[in-house]
């Protein structure tokens, strides 16, 4: 019986319909993509109650606030990028600013050296937008009552949620970090009575917070009772936020970077990432050769997108910064001729040492520090949003009686230009520390086009690892014909110049990592790399993909 029933679907499917590659959860109307589940939940509800994508962005950033406090935020910063069913697209940057008092060398020692205040502590947090961010998307783009949209992650808060695998492990491998804060180690290490899988964590602070964000919207964040005890908090802890930074904070809405690459239009991010001109200028230089022709995961391939990579990520540590105070010359970085000149430079057969004049320093392994999120709705609206403390936890702090976590983007300015930071990224004097600047990031939201309509979006966490693992999930689909679901599951690699070494995941061949010895990059084995999620309309079906790196879902209707 079993045995007639294979048949008759191998008759009905083809052997074109096998699929060797996972798939895609698909639905025809709408789609929700996130890290966590509970999250996704709580878009898809909006989405059904008639909320369009980005009534349920702002959901999800509220309620990952809540269920993945390691990147999901209030204390911290995004992008999102939209694109409506009408073909506008628009980039909301509420990306943290510099506090009015930091200065330029505030994290340098009497010695000329770094300290570590850029990334522990009250000291390392720049002044958060995530709050003003998601209002002004809402006020602006959305139609669902604010309080809707605030009310299931007070929820979570309050009666709690059960912690999953990851998060039970992450917490305790955060310990040290976690245990700095009286609040941080009360709330997320139980007083290290360390959260085991299904336990179900409450945060009544974070509740009490998210009940007067619900009643009086970004107002309280950054005028009302949040201000004042964040800003106190500050004060009494050296911080440099104050009262006036909070209420001065201005999200910027700005024009997304466009370009083609193949008669494919890519709508994706503008400075104050370094992102999105990262993904042009790389598919600009790959457009023109043929290392798709050797297949994805080759040695070839491989080898050209790495130096592509490598050239990118020098260009990267001197010509990006906030745009608001250093002009990225964008057309220039992008310039045909340009591309052209880095294509002829790249030594088909050997890799060229990233000679330069800073020695990088190898940063730590990525992990899932920052979150991307995406969700398509039944009108044809599609939101792209990265958002993050920076490091898993941010600066470890617990706002007092707040009950959230404050981010260290202060980390992302070059605390000392020439100087790695906790990326081992070297960046330069354009993304130096100046009063309300927003600091370089890497996130990279993007959204792709096929002949003007919405094909696929997508990003993902990893500090700079997000431009290469976005360019790789791109080329996979565009050049390398993957289902979208595959394009995410494929094992990614990473170069950014400096430290010289060509970072993989597991899943390359033996024979092609000796290949790629060979020709001389250094090679260094990493667990893992980034988490996309992405959604793609194909064939009239919604397809979404979590990754497999991490605890996500996709989730449709
Ligand atoms: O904006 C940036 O580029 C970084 N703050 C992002 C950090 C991140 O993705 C950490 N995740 N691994």
């Amino acid at each position: 019986m079993q045995l007639l029933a294979c048949l008759a679907a191998l008759l009905l499917l083809g052997p074109a319909d096998l699929f060797a590659a996972r798939q895609p959860v698909r639905a025809k109307r709408a789609m929700v993509v996130t890290v966590e589940t509970h999250a996704t939940d709580v878009g898809v509800e909006v989405l059904k109650s008639g909320g369009n994508a980005i009534d349920a962005a702002v959901a999800v950033g509220f309620a990952l606030a809540v269920t993945h406090p390691s990147a999901g935020n209030l204390g911290g910063g995004g992008f999102m990028l939209a694109r409506f069913a009408d073909g506008r697209t628009t980039f909301i940057d509420f990306r943290e600013r510099a506090p009015t008092a930091a200065t330029r060398d505030m994290y340098l020692d009497s010695k000329g050296g770094t300290t570590d205040e850029s990334i522990v502590g009250y000291k390392a947090s720049g002044v958060p937008g995530t709050v003003r961010g998601l209002e002004y998307a809402h006020s602006k783009y959305g139609k669902k009552p604010w309080a809707d949209l605030v009310t299931p992650a007070r929820d979570l808060a309050a009666k709690g949620f059960p912690v999953s695998f990851g998060l039970a492990g992450y917490l305790r491998s955060k310990k040290d970090l976690l245990g700095k804060s009286p609040d941080s180690k009360r709330i997320f290490l139980r007083e290290n009575h360390h959260y085991e899988p299904g336990e179900v964590l409450v945060q009544l602070d974070l509740a009490r917070t998210l009940d007067r964000i619900k009643q009086q919207g970004a107002k309280d964040f950054y005028e009302g009772e949040t201000a004042r005890l964040l800003a106190a908090d500050m004060q009494s802890h050296g911080g440099l936020i104050t009262l006036a930074d909070l209420k001065d904070y201005a999200v910027v809405e700005r024009k997304p970077l466009t370009g083609s690459y193949r008669g494919f239009e890519i709508v994706t991010a503008p400075p104050p990432s370094s992102g999105g001109v990262g993904i042009l200028q790389m598919l600009g230089v790959l457009e023109k050769t043929e290392y798709e022709k050797s297949g994805a995961g080759s040695a070839v391939s491989i080898h050209m997108m790495t130096e592509t990579m490598r050239h990118f990520f020098a260009d990267r540590s001197e010509f990006f910064g906030d745009p608001e105070f250093f002009t990225v010359p964008i057309p220039r970085l992008l310039d045909p001729t340009y591309l052209a000149g880095i294509r002829n430079s790249i030594d088909q057969d050997h890799a060229t040492p990233s000679l330069k004049v800073h020695p990088g320093q190898a940063g730590p392994q990525e992990s899932p520090q920052t979150t991307h999120f995406t969700i398509a709705d039944a009108e044809g609206n599609v939101v792209s949003v990265t958002y993050t403390l920076n490091g898993g936890f941010g600066s470890g702090v617990t706002a007092s009686k707040l009950g959230f976590l404050l981010n260290n983007e202060m980390d992302d300015f070059s605390a000392k230009p020439g100087t790695p930071n906790m990326y081992g990224l070297i960046q330069g004097e354009a993304n130096a520390i100046q009063p309300k600047k927003h600091p370089l990031s890497a996130m990279t939201p993007t959204i792709v086009l096929r002949r003007g309509q919405f094909y696929f979006a997508l990003g993902s966490p990893g500090g700079p690892t997000i431009i290469n693992t976005v360019l790789e999930t791109i080329v996979n689909v565009l050049d390398f014909k993957m289902n979208i679901q595959q394009a995410v599951d494929f094992p990614r690699f990473h170069h950014q110049w400096l430290p010289d070494e060509l970072r993989l995941e597991p899943g390359f061949s033996p024979d092609t990592m000796a290949i790629l010895e060979a020709r001389g990059h250094k090679l260094k084995f990493v667990t893992s790399q980034g988490e996309v999620a992405a959604i793609m309309l194909d064939g009239g079906w919604l397809q979404g993909a979590a990754d497999g790196r991490a605890e996500g879902t996709a989730k449709g209707f």
